[in-house]
């Protein structure tokens, strides 16, 4: 039966008690980590969100009534215990921060008995994902869980502090918005007020931090929740938190700088990293040459090289037509692989395709210098030396070659790149590697849509040399736009904002939007625009992922309290589930079978 806490105050957390309190009578409370009965002696860990703590029951201190409770604990039970800190009487335990210490317990209250949990309450579990997450609010107990949740709390204080000390504002910008499709698929929300309408979930603040620049409010912050419905990855949760901020009066530059101070401070009070800066800055067409990414991982080099002109006259096909259509040919130096086995190699092949690669070519050197190739035969000894020496291979490397479009070549490197130093152990998770990667094209074209697309959004500026280029090579503009990538992930992006009407004009024709869709969407925004607006620019960072990098965490589940997996599902609620009936009613909405259920009825009736 439980009993209840009253009079009693809890004085410490577990770990919060040392040496120092010797002699003290102290009260703890928190969960059974473990109980073990030596027969006249019990020992239990006690454990609470700050670690463990040794209490000690022994029938002389704390008398019959006690001790009987304290035989009747198991796993996971809530206690109260009061006692007295006392020097362990056993060997210190040098892996416990309470090692050195017990509570010798005067008086025990079962404030909640448990049922055994269906896994270990443990560090590092070893029980399936799937598990856990239905069980979320035991997983949740987990130390290590615990730990990344408590960091992330304090880089949240901490995030306010700096910014609030750079004179930004926290403002709130609503959740139930108007649909503005562009980028990933909204989430929807039916109103009942206004049958056949839908609110939509922000895919980020952007607009309404826009607006409040327009309003005066100078510069603003939010850890602001974003909702999209896309394809979910381990760096992506349909639902994730954004540290979202916008200034006025500034330009690229002020961004960079109030996002360094913010950085370096991050991680200097978070986890005692020093942030060199200024953080490295490189571009997005300097970025794709030599890492085949616009978020490098820097960590590591193997960079790619551009053989094109080296090749071009070679007679392999696969290359020199590569450069017909267009394409080049590039390559990257597994230095000192050139041992990889055959089934190894054909493996990063199948890795390639993966990536659209036709095909992979190698050549490892050997350590007496001949070559292995599986394209030696289409080339003269000159012409391969040539290679070689443009690669800078040594006896002993492996060289790797794609033939494509430019896109193609870069995304199967880049990734094969990453891949490599995957296997080969390269990627130190205790390395930092900032990198801001700027002027980002503008536009992207959009097989899918046959149109240009915006590669930020529709209100990212324009670099100024490139202005002139809008209307005559819209895919060669450059944007006032900065990612910033931590160990080849992007961490955040934003961008300096186009305020002026014409430009604006000329984006949405490029974008092709008519006027009137222009309107349509973002009316109010081009409305505001036309009653004075300041010069303004923002960027914003995943949070989530910001603390998957800093703790190490393979996934931002890791480090989300309740996330959801990779179907957009919550494993511990159900969400998403039908509703009833007469919620839909309200609604005034009909869901539609699919011809699939209709099938699957049939089966089952
Ligand atoms: P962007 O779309 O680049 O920019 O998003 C900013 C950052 O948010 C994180 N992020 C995500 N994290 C988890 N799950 C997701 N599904 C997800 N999608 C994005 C990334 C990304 O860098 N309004 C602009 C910012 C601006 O221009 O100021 C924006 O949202 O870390
Ligand atoms: P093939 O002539 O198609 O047998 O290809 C000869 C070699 O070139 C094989 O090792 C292929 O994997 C490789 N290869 C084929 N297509 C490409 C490509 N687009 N880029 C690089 N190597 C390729």
């Amino acid at each position: 039966m439980a009993e209840s806490m009253k009079g009693l105050h809890r004085s410490h957390r577990c770990t919060e008690i040392s040496t120092a309190n010797i002699g003290e009578t102290v009260t703890v409370m928190g969960w059974v980590q473990k109980s073990r009965n030596k027969g006249g002696i019990i020992f239990v860990d006690l454990r609470d969100r700050s670690g463990l703590l040794q209490l000690i029951f022994e029938e002389a201190d704390c008398g019959g009534e006690n001790f009987a409770k304290a035989e009747k604990l198991r796993s996971e039970f809530v206690i109260a215990a009061v006692g007295k800190v006392e020097a362990r009487s056993g060997a210190v335990n040098e892996n416990l921060a309470t090692g050195a210490i017990e509570i010798r317990v005067k008086d025990l209250r079962i404030l909640s008995e448990a049922q055994t949990p269906p896994f270990p309450i443990e560090v590092e579990s070893k029980t399936k994902e799937e598990i856990r997450l239905k069980y979320r609010f035991l997983d949740l107990r987990r130390p290590d869980i615990q730990s990344k949740l408590m960091l992330r709390s304090k880089v949240a204080t901490k995030v306010r502090s700096v910014l609030a000390e750079e004179g930004f504002l926290e403002i709130e910008t609503p959740i139930l918005i108007k649909s503005t499709p562009e980028g990933a698929r909204d989430y929807l929300v039916p109103s009942r007020v206004h049958q056949g309408k839908f609110y939509a979930l922000p895919q980020s603040p952007q607009l309404f931090k826009q607006l409040l620049m327009c309003s005066g409010y100078d510069r603003y912050f939010q850890i602001a929740k974003c909702f999209r419905d896309e394809d979910l990855r381990a760096d992506r949760q349909p639902e994730f938190t954004q540290i979202d901020m916008e200034m006025s009066f500034v330009d690229v530059d002020d961004v960079i700088q109030v996002n360094e101070k913010l950085l370096a401070e991050v991680f200097k009070d978070a986890i005692g990293v020093d942030v060199p800066l200024p953080i490295p800055r490189m571009t997005w067409q300097e970025a794709m040459d030599r890492f085949g990414s616009d978020k490098p991982d820097t960590r590591f080099g193997m960079e790619l090289k551009d053989v094109s002109r080296i090749v071009k006259d070679c007679g392999f096909g696969v290359f020199t037509g590569a450069l017909e259509n267009g394409g080049s040919v590039r390559g990257i130096n597994a230095e000192g692989q050139g041992q990889m086995p055959r089934k190894k190699i054909d493996a990063l092949v199948e890795f390639a395709k993966g990536f659209g690669a036709k095909g992979l070519a190698y050549l490892s050197i050997n350590e007496d210098g001949t070559y292995k190739s599986s394209f030696a035969k289409f080339m003269t000894e000159e012409q391969l030396k040539a290679l070689v020496d443009a690669m800078g291979g040594k006896p002993g490397d492996l060289l790797l070659f794609a033939a494509d479009k430019n896109k193609v070549v870069w995304d199967v490197l880049g990734n094969l790149r990453l891949e490599l130093a995957r296997n080969l152990g390269l990627l130190k998770k205790d390395q930092f590697n900032f990198l801001w990667v700027t002027e980002f094209p503008l536009l992207e074209w959009s097989e899918e849509q046959n149109r240009f697309v915006a590669m930020h959004h529709p209100f990212t500026m324009p670099m100024d040399e490139d202005l002139d280029k809008i209307d005559t090579d819209p895919g060669a503009v450059r944007a006032k736009a900065y990612d910033i990538v931590l160990n080849g992930t992007e961490l955040g992006g934003g961008s300096v904002r186009i305020f002026q009407a014409d430009i604006q004009e000329k984006m949405f024709e490029v974008l092709g939007f008519t006027k009137e869709q222009a309107q349509e969407r973002f009316g109010f925004l081009l409305d505001a625009f036309k009653y004075g607006v300041p010069p303004h620019a923002g960027l914003a960072y995943g949070f989530d992922r910001l603390m998957m990098l800093m703790t190490g965490a393979d996934s931002i589940r890791e480090v989300i309290a309740f996330p959801k997996v990779k179907d957009a599902s919550d494993l511990m609620t159900n969400a998403p589930d039908v509703v009833d009936p007469v919620q839909l009613d309200e609604l005034g909405i009909a869901v539609v079978e699919t011809e699939e259920e209709a099938g699957e009825e049939i089966k089952e009736s």
